[in-house]
């Protein structure tokens, strides 16, 4: 996930408690905070002492609108732990020190954090961030395997440039937006896609000329890669097929990269015989030069025209691999007669689904973060619906593929 998501609240109603430890990356935490609150969630932030030492809780009171947490005793605090613990629908503890893991790992609850976790029966995702050599150390080792064991979702850190004169290597704290998207995974009600396999293409694919240029088209990748995070955070096991894109995966996908339309082909009917449902919302290129040059042709000997051939048509093609019963989702993009061509296009490419969007319309189409499309069924029952964040739209196709799905 990338960007803000200033214009949905998918969250709304749900409460996350986001504890705070003392690591140099809770400084990163603030953005997190700020994600989960414009995402609709109320926030109650829990921060450790240490924490203290490092950000103030001002700034998340500020970012949040909510009171922030750190004693478990004091004043009217008796019960703070308890109360804190059973309304929240997920904990996400971000960034979780090697001393908050140990703590964990052990069951010790010392502190309000610790003992909100063993007071809590909601979904905890806890998110390691520590110098490499911490990370590497067999006793921290253990504690995260024997946190994974007892049912927490620990994200791994990522590799990267560490806290100032520390170098570089795996301890890093994931960016806030990807540590959101887990968070999600952990809210969102995962029973409708759980134990399906769903395949999803996204993005352009390059056709080359010479070994430098290529044809392609504008898709950016951001409707596949939305409907890609969407399957995976309602429970499905998602394979993500995409072109070159610059959008961010969904982290929990299996992403299969690809450059042109015939190696896009290729990867679609390898996963095929698998997938419940397939969701094409890629835009491969549709032609390929005749014939590829070996080496960079010179600008001075440069061909009045180069001939084209076109490329393979993916979801036709792979008819025969779709097991029975695969829910298959299209999309057309074209600028004349957008409904006329898509219900051909429906009806010759055995799809259930077909997603129309008319490239000529504002704030539609490729690049944008917004779409207005016409859902056409193979059951008769289209739908025109308004301009949405493509976030948005991946929900709903996603409702109309399960609502397919049941129905078979
Ligand atoms: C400048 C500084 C940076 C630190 N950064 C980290 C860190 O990134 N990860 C970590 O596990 N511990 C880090 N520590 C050590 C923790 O702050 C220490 O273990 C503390 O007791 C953790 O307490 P808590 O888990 O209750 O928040 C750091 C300490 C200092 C002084």
């Amino acid at each position: 996930m990338s960007g803000t998501p200033a214009l949905q609240r998918p969250y709304a109603g749900a409460r996350v408690l986001l504890g705070v430890s003392g690591g140099i990356a809770s400084y990163k935490s603030a953005w997190l905070a700020r994600l989960l609150t414009l995402a609709g969630a109320d926030v109650d932030v829990v921060m450790t002492p240490a924490a203290r030492e490092f950000i103030g809780a001002v700034t998340f009171e500020a970012l949040t609108g909510r009171a922030v947490h750190s004693e478990i005793f004091g004043a009217g605090n008796a019960l703070d732990h308890v109360k804190l613990a059973r309304s929240a629908n997920a904990i996400v503890v971000a960034p979780a020190t090697a001393d908050f893991c140990a703590r964990a790992a052990s069951g010790q609850a010392n502190d309000l954090l610790t003992a909100i976790l063993l007071a809590a029966s909601a979904p905890v995702m806890l998110v390691p961030a520590m110098n490499d050599h911490m990370w590497a150390h067999p006793q921290t080792k253990e504690n995260v395997a024997h946190l994974r064991s007892i049912g927490y979702h620990v994200v791994p850190p990522d590799e990267g440039m560490l806290a100032a004169g520390e170098g570089s290597g795996p301890g890093r704290m994931p960016e806030p937006e990807a540590i959101f998207a887990h968070a999600g995974w952990l809210l969102e009600d995962r029973r409708a896609l759980g134990g399906k396999r769903i395949v999803v293409t996204s993005g352009p694919t390059r056709e080359p000329i010479d070994p430098v240029r290529y044809i392609s088209n504008h898709s950016s990748g951001k409707m596949g890669h939305a409907i890609a995070s969407a399957a995976w955070r309602r429970g499905a096991e998602v394979v993500l097929v995409t072109g070159p894109t610059n959008v961010a995966p969904p982290p929990g996908a299996c992403v299969v990269h690809v450059e042109t339309t015939e190696q896009m082909r290729d990867a679609v009917a390898r996963e095929l015989p698998n997938a419940d449902a397939l969701i094409m919302a890629a835009a491969p290129a549709d032609f390929r030069a005749a014939a590829v040059a070996d080496q960079k042709i010179k600008k001075s000997a440069a061909p009045a025209a180069i001939e084209l051939a076109p490329t393979p048509d993916i979801l036709a093609s792979t008819i025969d691999a779709r097991r029975v019963g695969c829910t298959v989702v299209g999309f057309a993009l074209e600028t004349t007669d957008v409904v006329a061509h898509a219900r051909e296009k429906l009806s010759r490419k055995q799809l259930d689904l077909i997603v129309v969007n008319d490239a000529t319309e504002d704030g539609a189409g490729f690049g944008v973060d917004t779409n207005r499309v016409t859902l056409l069924s193979r059951d008769g029952r289209d739908e025109q619906l308004p301009l949405m964040p493509k976030r948005e739209l991946a929900d709903v196709i996603l409702d109309r593929v399960v609502r397919l799905m049941d129905g078979r």
